[in-house]
């Protein structure tokens, strides 16, 4: 049947349209960071937003995320339902830094609808998924719209009915010191969600809308050096579309800007470990996945 090929398509990294009571979502094997970089290809995104991933329940949310006690709160109130929760990524978990675009947490929601529960069952893994719309546009809330938008770049679609809500999920952040933060307004008013948190803050202006700003963004301890041909003695370097020199890492020997995003962060992140002063990188084009490479590149490469 139709949920067990793409069950099947999600483990092979591609990506599969699924109904949510919210919107159509672009699902995509959440541990899998080729699979992630081909949903920001598919969405057009010039940045890395962090995606949502989507479990089946509590227990599952507990290997992802570590949840205070108000957030779980919330997760056994609105669970499963339109509520999405941020909070610090587990360090166990599975979820590709590049579904959480670098940032120190992660986010939650486990969906009600029925198709979308039993693909991320008979998957058995997270599921990330935003809504099924190019950069820019409007979510989708039916099957029609999704198939429009996006349906070139999945490799299977599931067909339900129109989305119960057709507004996007609310986003809620709790932090450590279980501080509820409304992050997006959504199918849950902050009414209900303020009767299970006492209440919330309002947010950074920009925090949400630019996530790549957050200071919890992944930057490595090294320089970095863009736009370099060739290392300079001592500097490690990234290279693209050719092999790095020794101590060195290739983000795409074959210069694929997919695979090349899908590699960034770890690679940044074991020549930063290997104990780099500076990372030279190798231009990277600015076209597609470049823009949104190239703009990960410069915020990493900005002084701190
Ligand atoms: O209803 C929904 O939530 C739908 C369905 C498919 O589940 N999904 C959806 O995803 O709306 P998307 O990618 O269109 O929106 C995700 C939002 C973005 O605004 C993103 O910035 C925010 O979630 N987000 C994700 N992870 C975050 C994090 N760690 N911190 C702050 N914001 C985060
Ligand atoms: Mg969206």
């Amino acid at each position: 049947m139709s949920i067990e090929r793409a069950a099947a398509a999600l483990r092979a990294g591609d990506l599969v349209v699924f109904p949510t009571e919210t919107v159509y979502g672009l699902g995509a094997d959440a541990a899998n960071s080729l699979a992630i970089a081909r949903i920001y290809q598919a969405k057009g995104r010039p940045r890395f937003n962090p995606l949502i991933t989507h479990i089946s329940n509590l227990d599952e949310a507990l290997k992802h995320a570590v949840l205070h006690e108000k957030a779980i709160a919330l997760a056994e109130t609105f669970w499963p339902g339109p509520l999405t929760l941020v909070a610090t990524r587990h360090r166990d978990s599975t979820v590709a830094e590049l579904a959480c675009a670098g940032l120190s947490t992660v986010a939650l929601r486990a969906p009600s609808h029925p198709l979308a529960r039993a693909l991320i069952a008979a998957f058995g893994g997270p599921v990330a998924a935003p809504s099924a719309n190019r950069s820019g546009r409007v979510s989708p809330t039916t099957i029609g719209h999704a198939r429009e938008e996006l349906g070139d770049a999945a490799a299977l679609l599931i067909d339900g009915d129109p989305c119960e809500h057709g507004l996007e999920s609310t986003i809620v952040a709790v932090n450590a010191a279980g501080e509820a933060t409304l992050l997006r307004p959504g199918a849950i008013t902050r009414a209900a969600i303020e009767t299970v948190t006492g209440g919330l803050a309002v947010p950074v202006p920009g925090s949400v809308e630019a996530p790549g700003m957050l200071a919890s963004h992944y930057a490595p301890r090294a320089r970095l050096r863009l736009n370099a041909e060739a290392p300079r003695g001592g500097e490690a370097y990234l290279a693209f579309g050719a092999e790095a020199p020794v101590g060195g890492l290739s983000l795409s020997l074959t210069g694929d800007l997919v695979e090349a995003a899908a590699n960034l962060y770890a690679h940044l992140r074991a020549l930063d470990a290997a104990g780099a002063e500076t990372i030279a990188v190798a231009p990277i084009p600015s076209h597609g996945l470049g823009e949104a490479i190239d703009d990960r590149l410069a915020r990493a490469a900005a002084p701190r």
